[in-house]
């Protein structure tokens, strides 16, 4: 029978240190020291026995199970202290981390917003806005601007052109009668605009002088680098009255640009060439940076490059050529005048906000884009 015991304590001593895991000591501690367990047999059995072996199998028996309890007990605590190692490791979370940041409502598109700034400004002077068409005749791009088919300046401003036949019936060529228009001159192409300017035409076509109209939209242009995109936005202006001069398409520019870039601006012209105006000129604003030196932080100003201006637009007087195409509506040549410039809203946004690459605006970041909000 001691024998036997020595064995247990043997075989016990062997299964605690194989257990892996403090489920594996558990099964032991049944397996060795539970209610079934031989030892625990042998020791509720001691009364049945020979007294002369009484003393020694309870002795030694008692012995044994003392040291598996406190293998076990020390085996199990070993375990569960590792497990415990092992999932703390496992579940860390590193709460130096930045946390997920709440997700905040939409907003305005920067150009959006820039767009409905000007508008602001120029229906703040009594001005409509007008929209129309991307998709576009040659007519109204083109010839009734006073770009006669086949003239150089048509080729600044390449375009997308697009499949007439695909259209169906041209509905601007069909009268309220039903009837079809005469076909305006010049070729037939429909091509994606190449700029607002259209939209003076279809504008005298719906209203006789005097007219005070803006119009923003997208326009098309074959052109993709940091300063241009094949799409871009631009404000096209219109006013013709029987009294209207350049001076008064000085002050309105002035009155913008101070509205935009700051009380403290002056605006310039300068002659240029435009097919549609006569005289044509380029505007620049001084420039906001250096307040119009050309020096910045004893540097030369980066802005303007050191001229002290900041071309923001085309305009000019409108040309007789082009009142001719809308005679019929009352533009007679003799008897009215106005002007006419066109921005591009890209430009007025990046020049304002310091935007050094135009695509910034369509690779919709949202770390570019937050900053607008
Ligand atoms: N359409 C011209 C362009 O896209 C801009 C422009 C110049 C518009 C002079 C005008 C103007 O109305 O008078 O390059």
């Amino acid at each position: 029978m001691l024998e036997r015991i020595e064995q247990i304590r043997e075989e016990g001593r062997a299964a605690i240190s194989r257990a892996s895991d403090a489920a594996a000591v558990e099964e032991a501690r049944v397996g060795f020291l539970g209610r079934k367990a031989e030892l625990t047999t042998i020791l509720r059995g001691i009364g049945e026995l020979p007294p002369e072996q009484r003393g020694p199998v309870g002795k030694t028996g008692n012995e044994v199970r003392r040291e598996l309890e406190g293998l076990i007990d020390e085996a199990k605590a070993r375990h569960e202290r590792a497990e415990l190692d092992d999932r703390l490791a496992a579940e860390a979370i590193d709460v130096t981390l930045p946390g997920t940041p709440p997700v905040l409502p939409g907003h305005l598109h920067p150009l959006t917003r820039t767009r409905r700034e000007i508008e602001d400004i120029f229906v703040g002077l009594g001005y409509r806005v007008m929209e129309g068409p991307e998709v576009e005749h040659d007519y109204y791009n083109f010839t009734a601007l006073n770009y006669p088919p086949g003239h150089p300046a048509r080729m600044l401003q390449d375009t997308f052109y697009v499949d007439a036949g695909s259209l169906g019936p041209d509905p601007a060529l069909v009268g309220s009668d039903g009837e079809p228009l005469t076909v305006p001159p010049g070729p037939r192409d429909v091509l994606l605009r190449t700029h607002t300017s259209p939209m003076q035409i279809r504008g005298m076509e719906e209203q006789e002088p005097p007219i005070f109209i803006i119009v923003p939209g997208r326009v098309y242009r074959r052109d993709s680098d940091a300063t241009h995109t094949p799409m871009f936005d631009q404000v096209e202006g219109l006013a013709v009255g029987e009294d209207i001069t350049l001076a008064d398409l000085h002050g309105t520019l002035l009155t913008f640009a101070r509205a935009v870039f700051g009380p403290d601006r002056d605006v310039r012209i300068r002659p240029h060439f435009f097919p549609f105006t006569e005289p044509s000129v380029e505007v620049d604003v001084s420039c906001f940076r250096c307040g119009g030196t050309g020096r910045f932080e004893n540097d030369r100003c980066s802005l303007c490059k050191g001229t002290g201006w900041l071309e923001i637009l085309g305009a000019g007087m409108v040309d007789p050529n082009v009142f001719g195409f809308v005679g019929e509506h009352g533009y007679d040549p003799d008897r009215v005048q106005g002007f006419a410039f066109g921005m591009g809203i890209e430009r007025i946004a990046m020049l304002k906000h310091g935007v050094p690459d135009l695509r910034m605006f369509f690779d919709n970041d949202v770390r570019m884009l937050e900053q607008f909000r």
